[in-house]
């Protein structure tokens, strides 16, 4: 059986999304955070695609990551009869999950090319749980070496404040993390004075998730309402805006949580500077700008009500994109671990990633 990708790890975390067993997968329950900690067990591949569409499971990372474990797990439990069929499906549910971000597609890209180069089910279940794993560690690689590349872009403004959205953290990815990643690294090394997490309407992963995460390792962090983050950077030592991504396009364009546009703008405005960080998994190089981006609009319910609470008249009609695109002009870095683009275009990008 392939190893345990939480043994790679070479820096203790606490917290982690998920947990590989060989025939089954678990996964943290994140829609109960931060009230309850609940493990669901999957053993199919529609399980794990429903887990990813229902955001047990999210964050680009942790979603490609996970799917890569759905297709093992297809093989594994294949049975008798046309085992190739069986494993085609599970790819094309899994694909069918969540649109934006392109770690899906990539996991599943890399998980198919194994698959295809199987001649018989023993092989297939052997090879395609090793290549989850691999994914698995490779991410958790990638983010200890981002945060590396991004210390020594921020380097000269430490020590300093910095304001973060969305959830990056060891729930969004293989570990670590890869914004939160930066932050944890910065916190490491005493160069972090302090957190400011935007909670992240509607879904609120950095009130539930984040300030869960941070708080658990005692990095200090404060909590904003999303609407409080201009005031934040008018008033507070914060010296860069750190996201992570979705997808990012071929000319630097970044697709992330809905309201990164707005802080990307606001950061400009008060000379905050803006850095994206997500590993090479997250970078669409056959995508030529951000307008190419399908971007998941979700239910409005989730913004009409909260667990089951109404906060607005029933039936309002609500727009609930969940993702936006902040243009390539507005970022000063992108942080892979291939390293850091500075001020990203279509050349600086092609440099990097061709
Ligand atoms: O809808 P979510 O929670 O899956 O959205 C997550 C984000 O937008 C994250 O910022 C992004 O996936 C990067 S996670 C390392």
């Amino acid at each position: 059986m392939a190893r345990s990708p939480e043994s790679t790890m070479s820096r203790s975390i606490g917290t982690v999304a998920m947990r590989w067993h060989g025939d089954s997968l678990e996964l943290l329950d994140q829609r109960l955070l931060p009230t309850e900690e609940h493990w669901m067990t999957l053993e199919g591949a529609s399980g794990v695609a429903q887990s990813i569409r229902d955001m047990v499971v999210r964050g680009a990372p942790a979603i490609g990551i996970s799917a890569a474990y759905g297709v093992a797990l297809a093989a594994r439990h294949a049975g008798a009869g046309d085992w190739q069929a069986v494993i085609r499906q599970a790819i094309e549910v899994l694909a069918a999950s969540r649109p934006t971000a392109v770690n899906l597609f990539w996991a599943l890209q890399k998980m198919g090319a194994v698959f295809e180069a199987c001649t018989d089910l023993d092989e297939a279940v052997a090879k395609l749980a090793d290549a989850a794993v691999q994914i698995h560690q490779d991410d958790l690689a990638a983010n200890l070496a981002m945060a590396d590349h991004a210390l020594s872009v921020m380097a000269p403004e430490a020590p300093m404040s910095v304001l973060t959205h969305c959830n990056t953290g060891a729930l969004a990815t293989g570990g670590y993390g890869t914004a939160l990643g930066v932050i944890r690294r910065l916190h490491e090394e005493s160069l972090l004075n302090r957190v400011y997490a935007d909670e992240t309407r509607p879904w609120l992963q950095g009130s539930r998730l984040t300030a869960w995460e941070l708080a658990r390792d005692g990095i200090p962090v404060t909590l904003n309402a999303d609407g409080a983050a201009a005031a934040i950077l008018a008033q507070k030592d914060v010296r860069w805006v750190v996201v992570g991504a979705d997808r990012i396009t071929a000319n630097g364009d970044v697709a992330n949580k809905i309201g990164t546009y707005s802080l990307a703008v606001l950061a400009r405005y008060h000379g905050v500077r803006f850095m994206v960080v997500a590993p090479s998994s997250t970078v669409d190089m056959g995508m030529a700008s951000g307008a190419g981006i399908p971007i998941e609009e979700r239910e409005g319910t989730e913004v009409r009500e909260i667990r089951g609470i109404p906060l607005a008249p029933t039936g309002v009609e609500v727009f609930n994109p969940v993702f936006d695109v902040t243009p390539a002009s507005l970022i000063d870095a992108i942080v892979t671990e291939k390293g850091a683009v500075l001020n990203p275009d279509a050349e600086s990008m092609k440099a990097l990633f061709s």
